[in-house]
């Protein structure tokens, strides 16, 4: 491969002197943007196409550009490029190696377009074979909760509010939650990616081009559904950026909040479940240990996704029109950002279906904590008396269940009586956990068989 790193910058010729090795390095993006090499090439053979169509170029430059082209493509990805941080970024690295490769037709490449357009639409273009991929991994971690969800249907154990038990509920009901948090997130990528399916490409540097090109013709190339209708805007929009990073700080926060109901779930204290041990790690020191690494990692992860999201709005904030060097700060939150919610969405999508819920000690749990006293309070109220009365009732026959060590299924009839005579036989059907979470049987509620109703929803919802 020839060595590009003598060659001279593309854009030196109206300097007296050249850059700064400094300067240079600073400015560079390349030991980044590489990463957008595909996108680049892609975006390319649109314009080159669009730009024979139009007569700017004929037919031989343009078959030299395609294979040109091919062969960049075909070095980058064999690890044989020759990556120079003179060249700046992957733009000027990838026409560098083209017109080394073509000669002069590979200069052509670049009519009637500007680096800021052609940075623009590589973005996008990445950003939404990105959003593709996670869409993909969002599914697979939906279909892992609904089976989990249906798996789990009546397994019942407590419901928290204040992480003090609550209500009996059901593990599937739990899991139908989850489901719910990752569908809006599912809809808020589908949104994001629709908004920034437009195409900037010709919007050359800020004002559009004097050269006689068919922008929609390169957007329907390059699969965008619309055009860009401003150039201004076209270059220096980064809102879908900001967006997709809106996106995953939510999504991140809901899954630290799942990973926080799994760290806990699964320590000793509460023993719910069980992760499996590949999602686990020992301790050095403590033989006994079984951490919850990935879960806490997940938990932590959402901190650098939230502060991407404040980097790119405050990297956005003041700018005035069109395009600033300062946009070249959008690429690695962006990367990280899609790096890290990729990678966290594998670790949940893997780890959910092997999740072994420990269904005696959930139960035993919703039976430790008074957890059908609401159901007590029902039960009075149906035999006539005032909620507020009730709830009163039921408050002093729970602290006689506190002093005396018992559940309220637990005491006997006559016991339950001495609080009022009005509770008969029947109230045995409503302190149970199963006659607790079985009678909430409306759209939305715990009941087993309102769980399999969501889950068939949600079926249904994700084409399965
Ligand atoms: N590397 C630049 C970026 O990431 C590409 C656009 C540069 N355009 C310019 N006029 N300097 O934004």
């Amino acid at each position: 491969m020839s060595n590009e790193h003598n060659q001279e910058k593309l854009s030196s010729a109206r300097f007296s002197e050249s850059t700064d090795a400094f300067v240079e390095e600073f400015t560079a993006s390349i030991p980044f943007d590489y990463r957008m090499y595909k996108q680049d090439i892609q975006g390319s053979l649109a314009h080159a196409e669009m730009l024979a169509s139009v007569g700017i170029l004929n037919q031989k430059e343009l078959d030299a550009i395609i294979q040109g082209l091919g062969q960049v493509q075909q070095e980058i990805e064999n690890g044989e490029f020759n990556w120079s941080i003179k060249q700046e970024d992957i733009h000027m690295n990838i026409e560098a190696r083209l017109t080394a490769l073509i000669g002069i037709t590979g200069k052509k490449l670049h009519t009637g377009r500007s680096r800021n357009d052609q940075v623009a639409t590589d973005i996008r273009l990445y950003l939404r074979d990105e959003i593709d991929r996670i869409l993909k991994e969002l599914q697979r971690l939906q279909v892992g909760l609904v089976d989990l969800a249906e798996r789990e249907a009546d397994t019942i154990m407590p419901g928290f509010t204040h992480l003090q038990t609550a209500q009996p509920v059901t593990f599937g009901h739990h899991m139908m939650a989850w489901f719910e948090m990752i569908k809006r997130d599912k809809e808020r990528l589908q949104d994001c990616r629709k908004r920034l399916n437009s195409s900037p490409l010709g919007s050359a540097a800020l004002a559009g081009t004097t050269y006689p090109i068919d922008r929609q013709m390169t957007a329907e190339l390059l699969g965008f559904d619309r055009i860009c209708e401003n150039s201004l805007d076209g270059v220096s929009d980064r809102d879908f950026a900001i967006e997709f990073s809106a996106f995953s700080a939510t999504l991140l926060m809901h899954l630290s909040r799942f990973s926080e109901e799994l760290i806990l779930w699964s320590s000793a204290q509460f023993q719910f479940i069980d992760l499996p041990d590949r999602f686990c790690t020992g301790s050095s020191i403590m033989p006994q240990k079984k951490n919850p690494d990935v879960p806490e990692l997940v938990r932590g992860k959402s901190g650098r996704v939230y502060g991407h999201l404040i980097s790119l709005l405050t990297l956005m904030k003041s700018q005035p029109l069109a395009y600033n060097k300062d946009n070249q700060e959008d690429k690695e939150p962006l990367f990280d950002t899609v790096d890290n919610v990729q990678n966290c969405l594998r670790a949940f999508a893997d780890m959910v279906p092997a999740i072994q819920v420990k269904k005696e000690n959930t139960y035993a749990a919703a039976k430790s904590g008074f957890s059908t006293a609401t159901d007590l309070a029902d039960y009075l109220v149906g035999k006539g008396l005032a909620f507020r009365d009730s709830h009163e009732v039921v408050g002093l026959a729970v602290a006689h269940g506190i002093e005396t060590g018992q559940d309220l299924s637990e005491m006997s009839l006559e016991t339950l009586q001495g609080f009022c005579e009005d509770i008969t036989e029947d109230v045995y059907d409503v302190l149970t956990l199963e006659g607790s979470v079985s009678a909430r049987d409306h759209f939305g509620g715990t009941a087993p068989n309102q769980v399999l109703a969501a889950v068939s929803r949600a079926r249904a919802y994700l084409d399965l």
